[in-house]
């Protein structure tokens, strides 16, 4: 089938790209030049494993391709899908406006004739759907034949190959059978369970599970916090409950609190959706304060410790939101190392793939950046770890500590074992463990 896809970024180029290894004929647009350039010399703008043999082989199979004119993609595609950017407001509600642009051009460049299904994959609060198809009936001065669909992703970033190639659900929200069963048939290649509903119900679906997830990592962190109270271990603890099939293990690991571009946003965006509804979610509002809770707790343990930041020799392991990704948006590690940053410690900051994304973004002036994890750890007063990138597991622990002047660990991600790691000599905090 013929497919466009509107915004190529995490979520836009992956899926075009899955697509297209499934045999759809994909093309993206984008209307960031710069990057479309870049995608059509073979560069992939972001570091996502797999994803660059996948566009690479696609592109060669001319399955795949790449512009900046969205009626060049709506012109040859009988589905178009929106994955552009649902930013937050400072209230916490979605800024809707990429959506409505697009939505507006989409309408503008439609021909007598055609029937095309506009299909949003950007994440969006309920009732979004209704609004794209009034604004689409709206500026389509040409009459043409539209439908619109909600198809959300649950991608994680990091494996959001494997996750679009083998996908637990798919969910199609949609109001017209026809629609629907294009949908089906794009989708009949993946082999997974799809869930029709109607329009409402997916978009709710979509921030009702990003918000479930959250919810479950900030009551982990609570435990944390008993754990450390009360001399429990919150692994042991996660273990104990996770084993409950009803309950499961998954996104019951303790941390400094979920970051990047969506938990945050998603779930100030179903708070902000129930109260305008008037459901206020008071739930939601206790996840967030927890989550901001494990940051200010890992920070003060540092600073008991350390007594006084200013000029102390810091190093940080980890400045991605999570491990095998590149994305720096919204990570927790940034946010430390601004934490630090701001009470004048000396931060030398190592990280695999977000040091680049960090600097073009200006995430942490006045952070040195070192070449590898034993770089960064070179004289410090203390280590923190981040972000959990299995590479960080790898380093020696005698070489480490020879290395650093001080030899004190704050595992923000319970990287190590404790038991381990005291064993060579460190002075070892991490969450929920003590
Ligand atoms: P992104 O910022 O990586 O990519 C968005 C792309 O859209 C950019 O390349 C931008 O240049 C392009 N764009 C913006 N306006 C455009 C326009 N008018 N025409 C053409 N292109 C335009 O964003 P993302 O992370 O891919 O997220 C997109 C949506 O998907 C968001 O709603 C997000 O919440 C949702 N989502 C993201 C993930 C994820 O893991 N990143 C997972 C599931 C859902
Ligand atoms: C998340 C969801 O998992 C995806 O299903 C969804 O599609 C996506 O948001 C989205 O809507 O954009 P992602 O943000 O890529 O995916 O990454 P996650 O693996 O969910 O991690 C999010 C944050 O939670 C990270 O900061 C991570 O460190 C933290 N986390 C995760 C924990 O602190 N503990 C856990 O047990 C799991």
């Amino acid at each position: 089938m013929k497919l466009c896809i509107i915004g190529s970024g995490y979520v836009g180029l992956v899926s075009g790209a899955c697509f297209a290894e499934v045999g759809h004929n994909v093309i993206c647009v984008d209307n960031n030049e710069r990057k479309v350039e870049q995608l059509r010399a073979g560069h992939i703008p972001i570091y996502e494993p797999g994803l660059e043999d996948l566009v690479s082989k696609n592109v060669a199979a001319k399955r795949l391709h790449f512009t900046s004119s969205i009626e060049e993609g709506v012109d040859g595609s009988e589905v178009v899908f929106i994955a552009v950017p649902t930013p937050p407001q400072p209230d916490g509600s979605v800024d809707l406006s990429y959506i409505e642009k697009v939505a507006r051009e989409i309408a503008g460049v439609l021909k007598p004739g055609q029937y095309r299904v506009i299909v949003d994959k950007s994440t969006v609060p309920v009732k979004t759907g209704e609004k794209v198809a009034d604004t689409i009936r709206r500026y389509n001065k040409q009459g043409a034949e539209f439908d619109v669909v909600s198809n959300p992703e649950f991608l994680r970033e990091g494996c959001a190959v494997p996750d679009l190639m083998k996908p637990d659900r798919i969910v199609i929200g949609g109001n017209s059978e026809r629609a629907v069963a294009l949908m089906q048939k794009i989708y009949e290649p993946f082999m997974a369970p799809v869930l029709v509903t109607d329009i409402n119900s997916a978009e709710l679906i979509k921030h009702a599970a990003n918000s479930f997830l959250a919810l479950k990592i900030s009551y982990i962190n609570a435990v944390a916090q008993i754990c450390e109270a009360s001399g429990a271990d919150v692994e042991k603890v996660a273990d104990g409950i996770g084993a409950d099939k009803r309950i499961g293990r998954h996104f019951l690991n303790a941390g400094i609190g979920y970051g990047g571009s969506c938990f945050p946003k998603d779930i100030a965006a179903f708070i902000a959706i129930s109260d305008s509804l008037g459901v206020p979610f008071n739930l939601l509002k206790e996840v967030q304060r927890i989550n901001a809770t494990q940051r200010e707790r890992f920070i003060a343990k540092i600073r008991q410790s350390l007594w006084v930041l200013k000029d102390k020799k810091i190093a940080v392991w980890g400045l991605t939101f999570k491990p095998d990704t590149d994305d720096v948006r919204s990570s927790v590690a940034v946010e430390v190392v601004s934490d630090l940053l701001a009470e004048g410690a000396e931060v030398t900051v190592y990280d695999p793939k977000g040091i680049e994304k960090a600097q073009e973004f200006k995430l942490v002036e006045g952070a040195k950046f070192a070449a590898s994890p034993l770089e960064a750890a070179d004289g410090a007063e203390a280590l923190i770890i981040a972000t959990e990138w299995r590479e960080f597991a790898a380093v020696p622990l005698d070489e480490l500590k020879e290395r650093m002047h001080t030899s004190l660990i704050f595992d923000g991600r319970n990287l190590f074992d404790p038991e381990t790691v005291r064993s060579f000599g460190f002075t070892y905090s991490s969450i929920g463990r003590e």
